[in-house]
């Protein structure tokens, strides 16, 4: 049954996957001014740690659940259930997750487009078209529509391809040119006036900064937005991992890749910011903070480029095909969420169920596009701060409490090379049952409060 509902083919290329999902536009224009602004390397350190503490076991039931059932997640859900109610509520877990999934694409699209749109302006203008350039960096319904629609499009064309001819193939293209184009814009950057002290504001640690609480428990929120948690991304491409395959060291390398790019775009991020400084563009906020996020990205980073003539030209060339291609593996993951419970539970071709899933998500992403103060802040805040962590929840209660012990260690044993119980299967287990759901709940009930 395996082979044909499709595989991975390769360990190399399920971990490109699996980071491709991970490694999104969070890492780039989230993490680098985040930790420039909590502690520097410090927080690094830290954000690494609670990453393996909270996400990396979280991820390891999805990965662990989804091989094990080697289906969706209501099927995953349904195989561990012990009776009738388990099963039910696993259900209506996965239908939430489903919509999650849906939903947080109905947003990441959006401003997925604009990557798209600024990675096309700034050749064009270069070419003279600057009515078209112009129309694509400018806040507009039409613009917002059209790119939405064309970024759809590209995530549905890789989908419908397949496991291996689809998102294996792509995420093995499009992660080592991401990785190559980060490093070499980085490396460019850092020559320029002004990078040193970039680079000084992103290493220097400062350790007053870092025991907020409420910094540690928002790092973790956003450790499971960066893990693609919750929502059964990591669960299908799990059971799409062959049997012989040790899941624990898949897992680790996949967290490893996302902490890893996250960081080295810190590399970038920081210079880049204070060599725009150095060139008189305004990169903090009122409040004497670094800007982030879309500010980061849509003003000052342009900013800079257009400081800098023909090299601004291809330098933003590169900078928003990487954002592009970041959101790319991650969109193809959310989107195989949907499409992957059409074709098990109704029998469709993938061509089918991609057409249709996103068709329905074109839908929600143009209401939001068409009502977008009162939605697009809406929708992030439900389907990030509140359904994600609430699923993660659902999913390590059914991990370690649900599931029967000796099969959950069957299943991690599958291709164990030591008989020996390791460390890790000695410690998930017991940690997925107490420790996680506790942190989760503490998250929930401070973004609650
Ligand atoms: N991990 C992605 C990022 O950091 O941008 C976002 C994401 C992908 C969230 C897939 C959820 C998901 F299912």
């Amino acid at each position: 049954m395996s082979a044909q509902r499709g595989e991975f083919g390769s360990r190399f290329g399920f971990i490109m996957a699996a980071a491709g999902s991970a490694v999104g536009l969070g890492n780039i224009w989230g993490f680098p001014t985040q930790a420039a602004s909590n502690g520097g390397a410090a927080f690094v350190v830290v954000y690494l740690m609670l990453a393996f503490l909270l996400a990396y076991p979280v991820l390891m039931a999805e990965l662990t659940l989804g091989r094990h059932a080697h289906g969706n997640m209501i099927t995953a859900l349904a195989k561990v259930s012990r009776n009738g109610t388990q099963r039910g509520l696993g259900t209506l877990v996965g239908i939430v997750g489903i919509f999650t999934a849906s939903l947080i694409l109905s947003f990441y699209a959006i401003v997925s487009g604009w990557m798209i749109g600024f990675g096309l302006a700034y050749p064009l203008n270069a070419l003279g078209a600057t009515d078209a350039s112009t129309w694509l960096s400018e806040f507009s319904f039409n613009r917002n529509l059209l790119l939405m629609l064309v970024f759809m499009a590209l995530t549905m064309t890789v989908v419908a391809g397949g496991v291996e001819k689809g998102i294996e193939r792509w995420s093995k293209r499009l992660m080592p040119a991401l990785i190559v184009t980060l490093v070499a814009l980085a490396l460019y950057v850092l020559t320029l006036d002004g990078a040193a002290e970039g680079l000084a504001v992103y290493l220097v640690p400062d350790l007053s900064k870092i025991w907020s609480t409420d910094l540690i428990f928002n790092a973790m929120g956003a450790a499971f937005f960066s893990l693609s948690l919750g929502v059964g991304t990591m669960l299908i491409y799990g059971s799409y991992i062959s049997d012989e395959e040790h899941l624990p060291t898949l897992g680790a390398q996949v967290a490893l890749v996302d902490v890893g790019i996250a960081v080295l775009a810190g590399f970038l991020i920081l210079p880049a910011m204070y060599v725009a400084a150095d060139r008189g563009v305004m990169i903090f906020n009122e409040a004497g903070g670094l800007l982030s996020e879309d500010t980061l990205i849509f003003v000052v980073l342009p900013a800079l480029f257009d400081s800098m003539n023909e090299t601004g030209t291809v330098l933003a060339l590169a900078f928003f095909g990487l954002m592009s291609i970041a959101a790319l593996t991650s969109s193809i993951s959310m989107l195989e969420v949907p499409v992957s419970f059409l074709v098990e539970r109704f029998q469709w071709g993938r061509l089918q169920a991609a057409l249709v899933a996103t068709v329905i998500i074109s839908v929600m992403s143009t209401a939001i596009v068409a009502n977008f103060d009162a939605l697009f802040g809406l929708v992030i805040t439900i389907s990030t701060r509140y359904s994600q962590p609430l699923l993660g929840l659902a999913l390590c209660l059914y991990a370690g409490w649900v599931w029967r012990r000796d099969l959950l260690l069957k299943e991690l044993a599958k291709n164990e090379p030591l008989i020996e119980p390791t460390l890790f299967m000695k410690w998930w287990p017991w940690y997925v049952r107490f420790v996680c759901p506790t942190i989760v709940v503490v998250i929930l009930v401070r973004t609650i409060a």
